[in-house]
């Protein structure tokens, strides 16, 4: 894997952080993105820009040259909440921070991906789990989920595959204060099939899955923890 480029954008926290060092462990250079400055790994290349400004994007991608696998791991916080309380000012902003950004990224990052790439977007599995007060995360993560399969023909031989994650403990549920996070999760954890909540780190080996394996396009992976089948309210 030596010779393989990747850009994580949204790789400095949470699923992408994961996904940019198991990455680099794997022997991949590792460029990661984001719009505020974080610590980060030294073996980590940083870029501040964000993915939803498109000239942001096309010089941090003029700075780095050829890409093998592009991983879009960002989003905003906004979307949650039941429909009759979420005004669609706060809709539009979730959706420019989460599905305009992956479309924005995914179009700047194009020209310099190699044929023999890969794009992987992380959705999340309110697109399609049901749950109550989750409308909106639903319509923007399969507004992004439904981009996988058209864009694999489109885009052929680069791959392009989705990752669907379920509840995951990452920096993502910060702006819930702590106590409420502990009681939420837990009451997921019995929900769930799997009785707990992901972490980072193993939602991010899915993600270098579809990033690296050959044989994946087309296809959004499930890494929910079963969400998608249990009755989560
Ligand atoms: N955590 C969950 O339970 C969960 C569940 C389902 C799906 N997901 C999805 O998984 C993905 C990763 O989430 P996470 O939990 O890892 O979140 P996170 O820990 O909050 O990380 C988000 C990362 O994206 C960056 N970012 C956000 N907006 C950006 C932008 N416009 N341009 C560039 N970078 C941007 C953030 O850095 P800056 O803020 O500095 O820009 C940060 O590095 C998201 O798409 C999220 O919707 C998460």
């Amino acid at each position: 894997m030596t010779e393989h480029t990747s850009l994580v954008v949204g790789g400095t926290s949470g699923i992408g952080l994961a996904t940019a060092r198991l990455l680099r462990q794997r022997g991949a250079t590792v460029h990661v993105v984001g719009r505020t400055e974080r610590p980060i790994d030294p073996e980590l290349i940083p870029h501040r820009a964000d993915g939803g400004d498109p000239e942001q994007m096309a010089a941090v991608v003029d700075k780095i040259g050829p890409i093998d696998w592009l991983v879009v791991a960002l989003s905003g916080a906004e979307g949650a909440g039941p429909i009759a309380d979420l005004d669609v000012a706060t809709l539009r902003r979730a959706f420019d921070g989460k599905f305009w950004a992956h479309l924005t990224t995914i179009r700047a990052v194009l020209p310099r991906l190699a044929p023999t790439g890969s794009i992987t977007l992380i959705g999340a599995i309110s697109a399609r789990a049901a749950m109550p007060g989750t409308a909106g995360l639903a319509a923007i993560n399969g507004a992004v989920e439904a981009m996988v399969r058209p864009l694999a023909n489109e885009l052929a031989p680069i791959r392009v595959n989705g990752v669907s994650p379920g509840v995951v403990d990452t920096p993502w549920w910060s702006g819930m204060p702590a106590e409420q996070r502990r009681f939420y999760f837990e009451q997921v954890a019995r929900q769930l099939p799997t009785r707990r909540v992901a972490t980072a780190e193993e939602v991010a080996e899915v993600v270098a899955l579809a990033a690296t394996n050959p044989n994946l396009t087309g296809t959004v992976v499930e890494a929910d923890g079963g969400a998608r089948i249990a009755a989560l309210t």
